[in-house]
């Protein structure tokens, strides 16, 4: 099954670093690592899970201006019409892979609010640490779909200090932001690293009980190294 999935992914993607095939065999991995954690999973969602994490972003390159996961869904139903029709939980796996740029907005509910919740903590995982600050500036001061500075220009002193202050509040309290508060990711490379980093907690808090102590160990070496980088960053905006 495995294979049959990376073939049809292989057909969508390219050998895009940030976005293409080598970000889902990223996503894979930490998705393999959850499971030799020996989560309490049952098969039927540990399988839809499989499915989710590899076909996710097939949407991307045919999305153009619109959202890549609800474009990722409507690939899939027709792949579960051809390819893929032997699949099981096929509704699951449609609901997950089509709310997943947004995330779960809700308690989970149902084993589609679980698949989605760690397709999100799976897939956020490569946007923190070493690999997401190199992601994240080649994509938002680089590429698309922002071109935006590393850190904000034109701050008097006074606003310089605050801006510091407010960067390291959050990165202190990283609870007190939100993804909702996205539009801090189209400021500078420094808001969008903080914002990332805080979206962390809400983003693995609905199964941070499944997630096993390698797990949360990897994401919290990450999010050291994130810390630091980021402040860092917005303090060389006092020099
Ligand atoms: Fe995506
Ligand atoms: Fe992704």
């Amino acid at each position: 099954m495995r294979n049959k999935l990376w073939q049809i992914a292989g057909g969508y993607l390219a050998d895009d670093l940030i976005h293409g095939l080598p970000h889902i065999k990223r996503v894979d991995d930490n998705f393999q690592f959850f499971l030799a954690d020996k989560p309490r999973l049952n098969d039927d969602i540990a399988d839809a899970l499989q499915i989710s994490v590899i076909l996710h972003d097939i949407g991307r390159s045919a999305a153009g201006q619109g959202d890549h996961a609800v474009k990722s869904a409507e690939i899939m139903k027709s792949l579960f019409r051809k390819e893929l029709s032997g699949a099981k939980n096929q509704d699951w796996i449609i609901k997950a892979v089509s709310r997943h740029s947004i995330g779960l907005e809700r308690k989970i509910k149902d084993e589609a609010d679980t698949i989605l919740a760690l397709l999100c903590v799976f897939d956020h995982i490569d946007s923190i640490g070493a690999i997401g600050i190199h992601r994240l500036t080649l994509y938002w001061c680089g590429g698309q779909p922002y071109r935006i500075p590393w850190i904000p220009a034109g701050l008097n002193p006074i606003e310089k200090i605050k801006f510091r202050e407010k960067i390291e509040s959050y990165l202190s309290n990283p609870q007190r932001i939100t993804r909702k508060d996205t539009d801090m990711r189209a400021n500078s490379l420094v808001e969008c690293l903080t914002y990332h980093f805080a979206a962390t907690y809400e983003i693995i808090g609905p199964v941070e009980y499944t997630l096993g102590k390698n797990v949360l160990r990897e994401i919290q070496t990450r999010l050291n190294v994130m810390k630091q980088y980021t402040s860092k960053l917005s303090q060389s905006l006092l020099i």
